[in-house]
């Protein structure tokens, strides 16, 4: 039955697709993703987010969520925090196999290859749920065509919320079809702020005491060879903004590409 007087099916509302979630992944009482299938009208480019959520009665519940799949992957995939009071993520975690959720049907952001100039190598630069765009753009084989070095750098507070940590250090240099390209160029550099770990401290502090570059092996960051995108809490978001605008960066936007970009891991509750 999909009609208005079956309390069990609610109307969705035309402006998203109801998709059925196909997988719930929970890697901390924090943080958890989930999957669900993908309406073959819904179209973004790697970097974008979509308004996702839940209907809460005849209600749309809806926050931006960054797609954490690839633009050629069948179905969707979202990275979430979990926040007990938070009036979507609170009910959003116990979804399940079966359950529907709202995607919203028009993706945008600044978080794409357009909005960068041409460059050598591209920093993706994230703190905690922040991931998730950079999860879509390492898989993305335009972003290997651009740039001759891809660097994912995530810090986190525990080891345990290094999210899909196994995807890059382990998965993708042997993936099927992208495996060569990124074995090449892709750097995941990961980094624990509250826990004992090989790499400790803020991507700020490990920016500005020159170790990620060391660690890796390239120049200290640059606006005329490196391209940075940020996505992380507001406050990591204004210190990386600050220190790169400390080193002649300029933001680019939708039609004014610049040598960075920077958009918030949104959901907070
Ligand atoms: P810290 O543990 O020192 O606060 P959260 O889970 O709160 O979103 O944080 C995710 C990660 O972002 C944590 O490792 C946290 O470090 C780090 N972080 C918080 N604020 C900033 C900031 N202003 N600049 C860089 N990293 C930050």
């Amino acid at each position: 039955m999909n009609d208005a007087t079956s309390p069990a099916t609610p109307v969705i509302p035309a402006a998203y697709f109801g998709e059925r979630v196909t997988w719930v992944h929970h890697w901390t009482d924090r943080l958890f993703s989930f999957r669900c299938t993908r309406d073959a009208h819904f179209r973004f480019r790697a970097g974008e987010f979509a308004m996702i959520g839940l209907m809460v009665g005849a209600k749309p519940l809806v926050r931006a969520y960054s797609m954490a799949s690839p633009t050629w992957d069948e179905e969707l995939e979202f990275l979430s925090i979990k926040v007990q009071d938070g009036p979507l993520t609170s009910r959003l975690q116990h979804i399940g196999v079966g359950d529907t959720v709202l995607i919203g049907k028009k993706p945008t952001g600044t978080l794409v290859t357009d909005n960068l100039r041409p460059g050598r190598t591209l920093w993706l630069l994230a703190t905690g749920t922040g991931l998730a765009p950079f999860l879509s753009l390492a898989r993305e084989p335009d972003v290997y065509d651009r740039f001759e070095t891809v660097v994912v750098a995530h810090t986190v507070r525990q080891v345990a919320e290094l999210a899909h940590r196994e995807l890059f250090e382990r998965d993708l240099p042997r993936h099927e079809f992208l495996g060569e390209m990124v074995a090449g160029k892709l750097r995941y550099y990961p980094s624990v702020t509250r826990e004992p770990f090989a790499t400790q401290g803020r991507i700020t502090t490990l920016i500005e005491n020159g170790r990620i570059f060391a660690d890796l092996g390239l120049p200290a960051l640059s606006p005329e060879h490196d391209r940075v995108m940020l996505c992380g809490s507001e406050a990591m978001n204004r210190d990386c903004k600050a220190m790169l605008e400390a080193r002649g960066f300029e933001e680019g936007a939708n039609n004014a590409p610049g040598t960075y970009v920077v958009e918030k891991a949104f959901v907070t509750k």
